[in-house]
């Protein structure tokens, strides 16, 4: 961006987005392809959306029992997510207060945070514990330090952090969806898988992916394609923080539909699906009986790293022919993103062609239509 062509390029990007973005939903346009290959635009997306926003890092039910964390990176900060001694979730830096080497990496369990470069270790807390012949030193003082801690808050079962200090509370952001989808009960919801990938498209052009569910019966057709039924699908406008739409879908496995002890969803609600887009990452396909989601996370502008997990609804955990339909449900979902990766794939080809042009959305791209202008609001608001 030091460039001054370059910063006018950049401008003129987020012009053309902004412009498109004024079209009335009648004749809303996909975004220009630029926001999907400026890495200019990704360095706008990293201080104005990622840098300030809520972002999900995964299920609070993943971490157990005191020590169980997992890590993540908000931008260029690692951090750590654990259950500390007192059983509450803590966030902070997972960066040394030595030389600054990463601690620790994956999800697993500790009684110490210990530094894998020269041993310095902390408590679940963040403070200091131990450094090895530092004592040597004058200067040194133990107590001193401490690894900087991490808004972190829970909302329906997922953890979520920020580096935002004024970013109002979670709860208050997705109020209105806590509403919409009060009945489902997801609180209680139970992860029983976690998998990590790198798929070679922008963020956007996925997260996009999946707040459509047009693409159903072509991309889809060997799949889930067939069972699809566009005529059924409900495309509300979004909020602020969130957009989402409905389905009902042939349930071809009882997990679809709630459990006949599930007394929280009535009527038509016990085979709804919904498809939630909480921006800008956090991407939940919610079941009356299971749930599986996606939380996003660009490295650079053509490489996404996933965060993919599911699991069920609390009346299905204990039975083991649900624990049976969920594993044959995960290898339908492993040949269905198998499909949507090569979809995404293709698109993020599609992007850099010097004749490509974006074209109308369809109806049921309204949520599309919604993250555009979401997007549109916070590129260049700080
Ligand atoms: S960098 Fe962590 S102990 Fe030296
Ligand atoms: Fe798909």
């Amino acid at each position: 961006m030091a460039d001054p062509a370059g910063t006018n390029t950049l401008q003129a990007l987020v012009d053309e987005l902004r412009t498109g973005c004024e079209r009335s939903f009648g004749d809303a346009h996909a975004m220009p392809p630029g926001v999907y290959t400026s890495p200019d635009f990704l360095a706008l997306e990293e201080r104005d959306i990622f840098a300030q926003e809520w972002q999900c890092v995964g299920r609070a039910s993943a971490l157990k029992a005191a020590g169980d964390y997992l890590t993540a990176r908000i931008g260029e900060q690692p951090i750590v997510v654990l259950r500390d001694e007192d059983m509450q979730l803590k966030a902070m830096s997972n960066v040394c207060l030595h030389r600054m080497s990463v601690l620790l990496e994956g999800r697993g369990n500790v009684r110490r945070i210990v530094c894998p470069y020269h041993a310095w270790n902390y408590s679940l807390d963040g403070a200091l514990k131990g450094a090895p012949l530092m004592d040597r030193q004058a200067g040194f003082c133990k107590e001193s330090y401490k690894l900087p801690q991490i808004r972190c808050e829970e909302w329906q079962g997922w953890i979520y952090v920020t580096l935002n200090q004024s970013a109002p509370p979670v709860h208050t952001q997705l109020a209105k969806l806590n509403e919409l989808i009060d009945a489902y009960g997801m609180s209680n919801y139970i992860e029983t898988f976690h998998e990590e990938h790198v798929w070679n498209t922008n963020w956007k052009i996925l997260a996009e992916n999946f707040m459509e569910s047009y693409h159903l019966p072509m991309l889809h057709r060997a799949t889930v394609g067939p069972h699809s039924r566009l005529e059924e699908m409900e495309c509300p406008p979004g909020y602020p923080a969130f957009n989402y739409h409905w389905i009902t879908k042939e349930a071809s496995l009882p997990i679809g539909n709630a459990h006949p002890s599930n007394t929280r969803l009535t009527g038509h609600w016990r085979k709804t699906t919904a498809l939630l887009a909480i921006y800008p990452t956090h991407l939940i396909t919610l079941t009356p009986g299971y749930f599986w989601y996606l939380v996003l996370q660009p490295q650079g502008v053509g490489k996404v790293h996933i965060r993919f997990g599911g699991g069920l609804a609390p009346e299905f955990i204990a039975d083991p022919e649900a624990n049976a339909h969920m594993a044959t449900l995960k290898q339908l979902l492993d040949e269905v993103n198998a499909e949507d990766r090569r979809g995404v794939e293709a698109v993020f080809r599609g992007v850099h062609a010097p004749l490509a042009r974006p074209g109308q959305l369809s109806h049921l791209e309204r949520p599309n239509y919604d993250f555009a202008r979401y997007l549109a609001g916070k590129i260049g608001a700080h």
